[in-house]
């Protein structure tokens, strides 16, 4: 971070800051728009994310400021509050929400933030802001929560307050992830390994495609919608919690149920994805890359004809990185509808790379696309604290 928060900090409060805090954004490798439907998913965290900065307040109340937003808000510690249209607060606003609902001792702090996580990229901004709150009061008051509660309470948060049907791997793979490790995580059973990612000749890079995710978060609903459609229809002859319980040959042989072909290419992906995400581990494992670049490009196809979650942009990011020599495997990350993809990239072409993706991507949208060759960093942690 080139930026100073505690001296941001007392010249925002006028005083000293106790304690900052640091909690990373995300990319998934494999298995998307899963984690809803019980399925296995790759996340790892990443080292751009949220820094916070806290100090007790003087009046019980809660007050919300950021470098990266004009707008604040301060909020009682002891009564529940409102959503405010779509301001960023909503997800502080929520986490003390949670806190209060629980039944805790919180009694007002001043939280400054800051973050780099290029806003509604699919980089988990969100789930870093929540993460980061529930982690600052849960450290600052000592109150004893894991991890495990923290990424639950910020699903709530997403889910009630916010209003978005998540699954739980934004959240998960904020707080849990690890310095070179991907988090291979069963989203039912949220039995989880970490994985070494040990990318060799390659790097990881993440493409911004700069396209604003509007309506992003009523497609997503539509979405989840579709499956619990395509589970219901199932589940008049067999019993099913969650759709990647079947196995490709299962769905084939149930799949009169389901008549419209939209819901039954919702259901296909949804089958499909969790088996590839089985294969990207193991040839993880194998450090068998080209294995796993050539199911990132399928995860890709899936997601852009079956599920339909792409777009122009993303797709057209993974068409050249399809005809790019260097490039082994690239797909979109996170929900989609614009937001970011991923791809390997052989070392040393970082450069050439970016120039020609720029030029096609210019060509073909008319604005260019970010790029940043991203490291895989550590969950949360303190980075100072005030009182030693
Ligand atoms: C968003 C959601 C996640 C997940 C992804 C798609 O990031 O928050 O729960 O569903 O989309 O894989």
């Amino acid at each position: 971070m080139n930026i100073n928060l505690e001296e941001k900090f007392s010249a925002e409060y006028h005083k000293k800051a106790d304690a900052v805090y640091f909690t990373p954004g995300r990319v998934n490798l494999i298995g998307e728009h899963i984690d809803y439907n019980g399925g296995l998913v790759m996340p790892c965290a990443i080292t751009l994310g949220t820094w916070v900065a806290i100090a007790p307040s003087s009046d019980q109340k809660f007050r919300f400021k950021s470098l990266n937003f004009e707008n604040q808000v301060e909020v009682n510690s002891n009564v529940l509050n409102d959503k405010d249209g779509s301001s960023w607060t909503n997800y502080p606003v929520g986490v003390i929400n949670e806190f209060i609902r629980d039944g805790k001792e919180i009694n007002g702090l001043d939280f400054l933030f800051y973050g780099n996580i290029p806003i509604g990229s699919g980089l988990s901004s969100s789930a870093s802001i929540e993460i980061a709150t529930a982690f600052a009061l849960n450290s600052y008051y000592n109150l004893g929560y894991d991890r495990l509660d923290l990424v639950k309470i910020a699903k709530r948060v997403e889910n009630d307050f916010i209003g978005l049907n998540s699954g739980i791997m934004d959240q998960f793979a904020v707080a849990f992830g690890e310095k070179n490790k991907a988090i291979v995580l069963d989203c039912e059973t949220l039995k989880y390994k970490m994985v070494d990612v040990t990318l060799g000749n390659y790097v990881l890079a993440i493409i911004n495609t700069n396209k604003p995710r509007e309506l992003a978060d009523s497609k997503y609903n539509e979405r989840v919608a579709e499956c619990q459609q395509a589970l219901k229809l199932l589940n008049q002859e067999i019993t099913l919690h969650y759709l990647c319980e079947l196995t490709a040959e299962k769905l084939a042989l149930h799949s009169h149920l389901i008549t419209d072909e939209t819901i039954l290419n919702r259901a296909t992906h949804v089958v499909k994805e969790n088996d590839r995400v089985h294969l990207a581990a193991k040839a993880l494992n194998n450090g068998n890359l080209e294995e796993f670049g050539r199911l990132m490009y399928a995860s890709h196809e899936s997601l852009r004809n079956l599920y339909e979650v792409s777009g122009t942009e993303l797709d057209a990011v993974v068409d050249f990185c399809s005809g790019y020599d260097h490039v082994i495997g690239a797909r979109m990350t996170g929900a989609g509808f614009g937001g970011c993809a991923i791809a390997l990239l052989e070392k040393g072409y970082e450069e050439d790379f970016a120039k020609h993706l720029t030029d096609y991507y210019v060509d073909k949208i008319g604005y260019p696309a970010a790029i940043y060759i991203s490291e895989i960093g550590n969950g949360p942690y303190l980075i100072t604290n005030a009182q030693g």
